[in-house]
């Protein structure tokens, strides 16, 4: 057999513990597959004296990240430390620069400089892999880089956060609040360092920037994705959505259109009866159109120590056989740059509810508005009040929930007829508005 693949790993949190822990735990078969044994020779995190329940015994340990990368028993250094910057890019630029094979999770890191990383792997002949930097355990970063070579990809789009899904999902079931369920997600190690970065949808809009990177072979433009969280989903939202027939879901989709290609990620109403409404808790799940294969799905779970783990392991057996591909599927140089297609020209249908004024008028003035701006409605719902509210004259001018649903429509002409809403006094507060995904 030949020498062993000398791993080291800065970052033993979540995934970092996972991975030395799997690696210890499936030596044997780990060296068959990868035709050498997979040696954890460094490791590097914050706190030396916390019990990790790992044997580092044989393992050297760095207080700074950026000395793993110079040590030179390493030949792979394994990146689990987080953040787009500091010491996390710092390693990585070092390792890359002494000709070491880097693998990473670090989907913010990646956004932001992915490309520059991939130029600077190709310059030094090594391997940038970050299986696990997309939808967690599920293999869509190879599916795209390496299985759909011979495809035209027209269409990426899917649950990529696992924390958002887990709080919509508990939400929904079990009628938790939100800050409950983002505590249990935390708690369960879904959740990044940050979780605003889960649930105002940056983290999704990172792994899409990845993935949008891979499937049309362009450089990455993280800034080109339109971006709308979680955070503003309440527990009547939910419920309308169920009576309606829907499931809120945090969605990233990037396709081509006439316009250039799309990118956006941001909660919407997913018909119950498709796939995609049936991927709850953790699970994360991505659809690929293209022109060969037609439809494909990957679904699995998104987040999680062990999930993410099997991901970063999977790279690193592909680092010990030699498989040094382009970081994003061809070279950096040839990744293209094509035109961004605006926000306001997205075309669906739309939930839109307001907090309208109850008085004579109001409804037939938002009808108006949305007439002007050519909006077809396909419903309006407004439930009566509590009991304690109603006014049997119907004149009380409280506000009250109006929830409407558009056909087919453009995101200008929403926001037009939002803003003349807004103009005419009819609503006490700022529209809810989420975008529809018809079947
Ligand atoms: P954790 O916060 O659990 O772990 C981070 C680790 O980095 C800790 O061991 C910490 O040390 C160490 N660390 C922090 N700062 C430094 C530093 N300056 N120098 C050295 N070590 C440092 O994060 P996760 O394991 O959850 O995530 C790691 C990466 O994986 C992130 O990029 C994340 O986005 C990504 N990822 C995470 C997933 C998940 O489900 N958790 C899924 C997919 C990707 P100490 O332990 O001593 O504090
Ligand atoms: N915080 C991320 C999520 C981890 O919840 O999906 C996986 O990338």
């Amino acid at each position: 057999m030949k020498e062993p693949l000398r791993v080291g790993i800065a970052g033993l949190g979540t995934v970092g513990a996972s991975v030395a822990r799997l690696i210890a735990r499936n030596a044997e078969s780990l060296a068959t597959r990868a035709g050498r044994p997979i040696a954890l020779t460094a490791v590097c995190a914050r706190d030396r004296s916390r019990d990790r329940g790992l044997d580092l015994a044989h393992a050297a340990w760095h207080d700074d990240a950026s000395a793993l990368a110079r040590d030179p028993d390493v030949d792979c250094v394994v990146e689990l430390i987080g953040g787009d910057e500091g010491p996390a890019r710092a390693l990585v630029e070092a390792a890359l620069s002494a000709g070491k094979h880097v693998v990473t999770a670090n989907k913010a890191l990646l956004a932001k400089h992915g490309l520059a990383l991939a130029r600077l792997a190709e310059e030094n002949g090594v391997a940038l892999a970050f299986e696990a930097s997309a939808a967690g355990g599920v293999p869509v970063v190879k599916t795209l880089r390496e299985a759909l070579s011979g495809n035209r990809v027209s269409r990426v789009s899917g649950i990529l956060n696992g924390t958002c899904n887990y709080i919509l999902s508990r939400m929904e079931a079990e009628g938790l609040s939100f800050a409950a369920c983002l505590a249990d997600a935390q708690r369960l190690g879904y959740a990044e360092a940050d979780p605003t970065f889960d649930v105002e949808g940056y983290d999704a809009a990172h792994k899409l920037a990845i993935l949008t990177s891979l499937a049309f072979g362009v450089a990455l433009d993280p800034e080109a994705i339109y971006v709308e969280g979680i955070s503003k989903i309440a527990p009547i939202d939910i419920a309308m959505a169920d009576e309606l027939g829907y499931r809120i879901k945090l969605l990233g989709v990037a396709e081509r259109t006439k316009t250039g290609i799309e990118q956006r990620v941001h909660p919407t109403m997913v018909p119950k009866t498709a796939s995609l409404a049936q991927v709850m808790g953790v699970l994360n799940a991505v659809a690929i159109d293209a022109d060969a294969v037609g439809e494909l799905s990957l679904i699995g779970p998104g987040a999680g120590g062990d999930a993410t783990a099997s991901a970063v392991i999977g790279d690193i057996c592909d680092v010990a056989v030699g498989a040094t591909r382009p970081a994003f599927g061809v070279p950096a140089a040839r990744l293209e740059r094509p035109q961004r297609a605006p926000m306001q020209r997205h075309e669906g249908g739309y939930y839109i509810r307001l907090s309208v004024f109850d008085r004579p008028g109001s409804a037939a003035g938002i009808a108006t508005r949305m007439a002007q701006a050519d909006i077809s409605l396909e419903s309006i719902i407004q439930h009566r009040a509590r009991t304690a509210d109603v006014d049997p004259t119907g004149r009380s001018g409280a506000p009250v929930p109006v929830v409407l649903i558009t056909y087919a429509t453009t995101e200008s002409a929403i926001r037009e007829a939002l803003a003349r809403i807004d103009a005419d006094g009819h609503v006490a507060e700022p529209p809810q508005v989420i975008r529809i995904e018809r079947e």
